[in-house]
């Protein structure tokens, strides 16, 4: 089995490979392809990759290459975890819109909206030369913003899947909390890439007992403290949100806070610089410690559960991924992207159903499900109207004065990257 990664050259690459090499009976690599247009990452990346398979006694070969055509060809799945004008583009993201007193967030808000606008375009290039040199091979995406890379490669006939790493992480903290096995927690996940709440804990199967509420007794304090969000808000609604639920709950505050500490970018360069020293150090044959400061915690977990069900029938049958709604919120367009609990299989991912969404969600979901769709429009046919109207649609901008002021700094921050402008 060939997998390729495009985007191999990023620091995570080692928490992916060290997936692939503990999880070699589920995912069975023959070869791995780090594909990267930075010689300067892949050298040590790469480096530390082949370490870490030998360490673990992996059979598999990893090889490099800038060379995108190349490196995909024949591949089995291929995935994407790539970011266009890396963590300089990110810290504009994050910045700016504060100007406006708005969050400035990697995939949320107005700084999401303008790294979808630079990635759309590249990863429609990317999958179309997928296709051409392998075209049975399965797409899946970690690229944010994922929700709307996904809707844009699916619109484009794609086989693609999106895939985060929140939903694994709630799986894996609850079960830690519980004491039962990861496999054994079956997540009423609902929404959107990056905007989710667990409705439900089941354990044993989609139809097991609902132990959330407990949950939300023993453990709601430590939960809430990690979520930032006050404990009352879960006891009161009952559900756990995402993180990412903070910059709607509490955006002021956030607003506020982020005037005060340097950027997540910023952080994370000043990480990456000291990452790809480590992984230089040619003694270093495992995934450094640090790297468990970044956001991708069991991201190789994901990766192997859902490439495993995709190319053998093999995995978890039942995985939270993004994928067409198709009905599955009967309240969305069915070409909507929304991240739910699906059967995954060779022949993809076909949702679960999910009870009734209660209108303190589904309104949400709804509003920026459509400024998704608004924001795929702007970034397949540009100008400045579809951004505008993209950032008039987000419940976290919404008015005339915000949307104006943000779409003359996204086009100013943005314009190299924006074929258009
Ligand atoms: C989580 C999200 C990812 C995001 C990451 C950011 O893992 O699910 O989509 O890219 O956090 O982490 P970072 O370390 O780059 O801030
Ligand atoms: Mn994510």
């Amino acid at each position: 089995m060939k997998l390729a990664v495009v985007g191999g050259g990023s620091t995570y690459t080692p928490e992916l490979v060290d997936g692939f090499a503990r999880l070699r009976d589920t995912l069975p690599i023959g070869e791995l392809v780090l594909v990267d247009p930075s010689a300067e990452r892949l050298g040590p990346v790469g480096g530390l990759a082949r370490r870490i398979f030998a360490r673990q006694g992996h059979p598999g070969r990893i090889t490099t290459t800038s060379d995108l055509d190349a490196g995909v060809a024949d591949a089995d799945a291929v995935l994407l975890q790539l970011r266009v004008g890396g963590q300089e583009a990110r810290l504009q993201d994050e910045t700016w819109p504060l100007e406006c007193g708005c969050v400035g967030q990697e995939t949320t808000g107005a700084g999401g909206l303008a790294k979808a606008l630079r990635t759309v375009p590249v990863v429609l290039d990317i999958a179309e030369r997928v296709r051409r040199a392998s075209p049975d091979a399965w797409i899946i995406d970690f690229t944010n913003p994922v929700g709307i890379v996904t809707r844009a490669l699916l619109g484009a006939g794609h086989r693609a899947v999106g895939l985060c790493n929140v939903a694994i992480g709630f799986q894996r903290l609850f079960a830690r909390l519980l004491d039962v096995a990861p496999g054994e927690v079956h997540l009423e996940h609902v929404g959107l890439n990056h905007l989710s709440w667990e409705r439900g804990v089941r354990i044993g199967g989609p139809d097991g007992p609902d132990v959330l509420p407990a949950l939300l007794a023993e453990h709601g304090g430590a939960l809430a403290e990690r979520l930032r969000l006050p404990r009352a808000v879960l006891d009161r609604l009952g559900v756990v949100p995402s993180y990412y639920l903070r910059y709607f709950y509490a955006h002021d505050e956030v607003v506020r806070e982020l005037g005060t500490k340097p950027s997540r970018a910023a952080e994370v360069a000043a990480m990456e610089k000291r990452l790809l020293e480590m992984y230089r150090d040619p003694a270093l044959d495992e995934k450094p410690a640090l790297l468990a400061e970044r956001g991708g915690a069991f991201y190789s977990e994901a990766a192997v559960d859902l490439a495993a069900a995709l190319l053998r029938g093999g995995g978890s049958p039942v995985q939270v991924v993004n994928t067409y709604n198709n009905g599955t919120l009967p309240f969305l367009p069915d070409d909507a992207v929304v991240e739910v609990p699906a059967r995954v299989g060779p022949a993809g991912a076909v949702p679960l159903a999910v009870s009734p969404v209660e209108p303190l969600y589904a309104g949400l979901i709804a509003q920026v499900s459509a400024y998704e769709e608004l924001a795929l429009d702007a970034a397949l046919r540009g100008g400045r109207d579809r951004v505008f109207k993209a950032l008039l649609a987000h419940p976290l901008i919404g008015q005339i004065a915000y949307a104006e002021a943000l779409t003359d700094r996204l086009i100013a921050h943005n314009r190299e990257h924006l074929a258009w402008a």
